[in-house]
């Protein structure tokens, strides 16, 4: 009796363990190791006949990270909500033709210089550079092909937190930027429901750079618009910006302001405020913010919740300064994956970076890179509920 109910016990655990979405950290079975590799297929050609791929990374808990060697971008990415049930948190399109036809950059890794550039031009070492002006009178996100549309070398890496290292190597004058620069961008799945992301660059000639990372998030699985999230930022100062969004060099106080992010408050609460003229400008949020820290130390910047669901992402950064961006410029022009329509103020951007226009704010921290430095920064998205 006892010999036959052994094995029929054991192998209806084993099955129960790879049905479940949940698993405790501490149980290490063949069944979790499976689970983690690296999945790769087809995402579609691009016009000049390479082909894109898809790599999906999992962890042991179910989250899954699906990522596009194809300007990096992040196409689905699943979040517990309060009750462990995953779902798709991030905008984008079901297929690679989507991304080709047109996207606001979403999910991608953005540069060479993310964020804008006055008048696309900047002096460096005594010689003005001069750069696509894609964004009214300004210069966005890297030009014309920035790093967002361009084919990466991936290289998956499996493990108990599987990770994807991508690389691109910007030729010397690509959209007008000097040096050739050598890029990474590491995407990893940890075990605690986050994803990590490290760029490294460097340089054989002066030149700035600054990367991000442009997922539109909405953590009700892009249910409904995200204007009851609730944000808490970890920035007393923001940067006030001109009618072409390009900073004045004032680093403003929030204090008293439709800005103060400092304690928990809905998106929504203070959006349309129709005194506000920086709000104007930007036709919601679309600011830099500084972030309370000390020098490059990896720190809590962000934190967002989502009441209906419970979700809630933290983002952690070495970065100087946060870009929110609240999705003003959607206008349900665009259907994305699985038919949804993505109306104004569907999804929230928190791109993590140095300021906008800091090639010619010589009181902004220094974007330049010089040969013989390495750029290395890191991003930390992570996710959990509230039960
Ligand atoms: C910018 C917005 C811009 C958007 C493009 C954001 O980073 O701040 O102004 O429209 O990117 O999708």
């Amino acid at each position: 009796m006892k010999s036959t109910f052994l094995p029929l016990l054991l192998a209806g655990l084993v099955i129960f363990q790879s049905c479940s979405n949940k698993s405790s950290e501490s149980s290490e079975s063949t069944t979790e190791t499976q689970a983690l590799k690296i999945e790769k297929t087809d995402f579609g050609k691009l016009p000049d006949g390479q082909t894109a791929e898809l790599y999906t990374l999992k962890n042991a808990n179910g989250m899954e990270a699906k990522i596009t060697n194809y300007g990096g971008i992040i196409t689905h990415l699943t979040a517990p909500d309060s009750s462990g049930v995953f779902d798709d948190v991030v905008l984008g399109y079901d297929s690679l033709a989507g991304y080709l036809k047109s996207s606001p950059y979403f999910g991608a890794i953005v540069g060479r210089y993310g964020n804008r550039i006055a008048k696309g031009k900047f002096a460096l070492d005594g010689k003005t550079y001069t750069l696509a002006v894609n964004n009214m009178v300004n210069h966005l996100h890297g030009g014309t092909v920035g790093f967002d549309k361009v084919l990466w070398k991936a290289e998956p890496i499996e493990g108990e937190e599987p990770a994807l290292k991508l690389s691109y190597v910007s030729k010397d004058g690509e959209e007008g930027y000097p040096g050739n620069l050598n890029v990474t961008v590491t995407y990893t799945l940890k075990k605690n429901n986050s994803l990590k992301i490290d760029y490294t660059a460097t340089t054989d000639k002066a030149t700035v750079v600054n990367l991000t990372n442009h997922t539109y998030f909405n953590l009700t699985g892009a249910k409904r618009d995200i204007l009851d999230h609730q944000l808490t930022l970890n920035a007393d100062r923001f940067l006030p910006v001109n009618e072409t969004l390009i900073p004045t060099g004032e680093l403003k106080p929030v204090a008293g302001n439709v800005f103060d992010f400092t304690k928990a408050t809905a998106v929504g609460a203070r959006i349309n405020d129709p005194k506000d003229q920086q709000i104007k400008y930007g036709g919601g949020y679309d600011h830099c913010w500084v972030l309370n820290k000390k020098d490059k130390e990896l720190s809590l910047a962000a934190t967002v919740y989502e009441p209906t669901t419970g979700r809630i992402m933290e983002v952690q950064t070495t970065e100087p300064a946060i870009q929110f961006y609240t999705g003003n410029f959607l206008d349900g022009s665009i259907t994305g994956k699985k038919g949804t329509n993505y109306p104004k103020r569907f999804a929230l951007c928190l791109e993590t970076e140095h300021y906008p226009d800091s090639p010619n704010q010589s009181a902004f921290p220094t974007v330049v890179l010089k040969p013989g430095e390495t750029y290395q920064t890191t991003t930390i998205y992570t996710f959990s509920a509230k039960k």
